[in-house]
């Protein structure tokens, strides 16, 4: 058994779930328990459970065949802000400060670190609450694959996977139709779903908030591939992209949340246009929650398992204000201050819109 003055932590999964969780909640129980004989509780639907005190003690046993097992056995929360907590009064939603209660549970548990599981939203929280003189030590994840400081974050790699799986599903139906196909993929402000699976789909259009579309090239695209005989056309839209000096099509706004804006329904849009536009037959299909849901990828697996470690490792070490990072291909930390409040968006001279272009994909641009 290795020594540590870490004796006691916390664990919480915070913001929107993806798959991958389960594997950082397994190793961190198991490394601690078994590596450091660290006692491991977890809060209960992320920050939700440490502004109530909710939580279960994991044992080893708790944690047993959860590894390839979607979503999060602590439950999760994208509204459940201390120093923002939602309560209902009739009908009206109040914000409340309730960093305190937080702040007070940590100190009751006796906890030497909490580890905080979430993306951008969730380690905005984190990076509070360690000013507040809570020990916290980041773990990041969100299938948008948005965060700064780390090249990915797990959950990225099964929400591609998904979601090029639908696009290889529309493909034949496309064909057999001559259709237009349109698929909404998530992502928020970021294309790299749209960009991955939008080329490993063989989409031969992608729209990307990156890159601002123009219906006109989008409509003489998709005739120019008729005119040849393609029958069908694939279009990949990130539910964040917009036409040029255009806006983002809102789907509802959830005023409890982080980040109000819930993004949905830009592909629906568009099919509309290229049927105005060019006459061809079109449909959309929004991929929604499903790129969020089912078993993590091997990928996805073994990068929880790591980041999990290595938080871990960090907690018991006194790395306090840092999260685990992915730097060329090593997991590493850094400061939590590096990974937010600026979202990594697709860079315009990315290799993949190079290659993708070299063989005819548009970009709408
Ligand atoms: O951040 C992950 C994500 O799935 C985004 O891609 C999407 O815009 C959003 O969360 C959806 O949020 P909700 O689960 O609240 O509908």
């Amino acid at each position: 058994m290795k020594i540590s003055k870490v004796r006691k932590i916390g664990i919480l999964t915070a913001g929107g779930d993806c798959p991958g969780l389960n594997c950082v909640i397994r190793v961190i129980v198991k490394a601690a328990i078994s590596q450091y004989g660290i006692e491991v509780i977890g809060f209960r639907d992320g920050y939700d459970g440490l502004v109530k005190n909710e939580y279960i003690a994991l044992r080893s046993r708790d944690v047993s065949g959860i590894i390839n097992l979607g979503g999060t056995i602590l439950g999760t929360s994208n509204i459940a802000n201390p120093y923002r907590y939602p309560v209902t009064q009739g009908k009206k939603l109040i914000l409340e400060d309730r960093s305190k209660d937080a702040i007070a549970n940590y100190k009751e548990n006796s906890l030497d670190c909490l580890i905080a599981i979430g993306g951008d939203g969730t380690l905005s929280i984190a990076s509070k609450l360690i000013k507040d003189g809570l020990n916290i030590v980041g773990c990041p994840k969100t299938i948008d694959n948005d965060l700064s400081g780390t090249d990915i974050t797990f959950g990225f790699e099964s929400a591609v996977v998904t979601a090029t799986d639908a696009i290889d599903k529309l493909h034949s139906t496309a064909q057999s139709h001559h259709r237009v196909m349109i698929i909404e993929v998530m992502g928020r402000y970021a294309g790299w779903i749209a960009l991955y699976s939008g080329i490993a789909g063989g989409g031969d259009i992608i729209l990307i908030p990156e890159i601002p579309y123009d219906m006109k090239k989008i409509a003489k695209k998709l005739e120019e591939r008729h005119k040849v005989g393609k029958r069908f056309s694939i279009i990949v839209i990130a539910e964040g992209a917009k036409p040029k000096g255009g806006k983002l099509t809102v789907a509802k706004i959830v005023e409890a949340s982080t980040d109000q804006v819930r993004l949905g329904g830009v592909g629906s849009m568009l099919a509309n246009a290229v049927e105005t536009m060019t006459g061809l037959e079109t449909r959309a299909t929004i991929l929604g929650h499903l790129q969020r849901g089912g078993a993590p990828t091997p990928f996805d697996r073994n990068l929880a398992t790591r980041y999990g470690y290595e938080a871990l490792k960090m907690a018991v070490g006194g790395k306090f204000g840092c999260m685990a990072a992915l730097e060329r291909g090593r997991v590493t930390s850094v400061p939590i201050s590096k990974a937010i409040g600026k979202l990594k968006t697709v860079p315009l001279n990315h290799p993949f819109i190079e290659t993708a272009r070299a063989i005819g994909t548009s970009f709408g641009n």
